[in-house]
C-alpha cells in the first residue's frame, strides 16, 4: 500500500461560540476563537490517499485529479469565507478544526474513485492540527 499526500491551502474566518452560554463561559472555553468580531486562520490542508500503483502509470491516483477535486469541492467553497455565516454544511455545525476536517473528509470521499481516502489533516496554526481517518 502506498500513501500519497497533496497539500492545499485556504484562508477563512470563524468564531467558536455557543449562543446559550454567557460571554464569560465562551471566552473561558474558546479563548481567542470566541472573539465576537471574528478572526481568520491560514489553513493548511493535507489530503492523503492510499492504494496500489497502477501498472502503467505507476500512480495510485493522478495527483492533478486529486488537486482538482480538492480545489473544486473544498478550497473554492471555503477560501476567503466566514465559516459561521457563508457555508451550508448541511447540518448545524460549530466550525472547529475538528468538525471542518470531518466535513472535508465526507465531501472528498464521494469524489475519490481509483483509490481510498486515508487521512484529512487540517492545520489551523503551526502548533495545532487535526487528523481524521474516517469513522
Ligand atoms: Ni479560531
Amino acid at each position: 500500500m502506498v500513501y500519497l499526500t497533496r497539500k492545499e491551502h485556504f484562508n477563512a474566518a470563524h468564531k467558536l461560540y455557543c449562543n446559550h452560554w454567557t460571554p464569560e463561559k465562551n471566552d473561558a472555553v474558546f479563548g481567542k476563537c470566541a472573539n465576537k468580531n471574528w478572526h481568520g486562520h491560514n489553513y493548511e490542508l493535507y489530503v492523503t490517499v492510499k492504494g496500489e500503483p497502477n501498472s502503467e502509470t505507476g500512480f495510485i491516483m493522478n495527483v492533478k485529479d486529486l488537486s482538482l477535486i480538492i480545489d473544486t469541492h473544498i478550497c473554492e467553497v471555503l477560501d476567503h469565507k466566514n465559516l459561521n455565516e457563508d457555508i451550508d454544511w448541511g447540518y448545524p455545525m460549530q466550525p472547529s478544526t475538528e468538525n471542518v476536517a470531518i466535513w472535508i473528509w465526507n465531501t472528498l470521499e464521494k469524489h475519490i474513485k481509483d483509490c481510498q481516502l486515508h487521512c484529512v489533516k487540517l492545520q489551523e496554526t503551526d502548533k495545532i492540527w487535526v487528523e481524521y481517518f474516517g469513522k
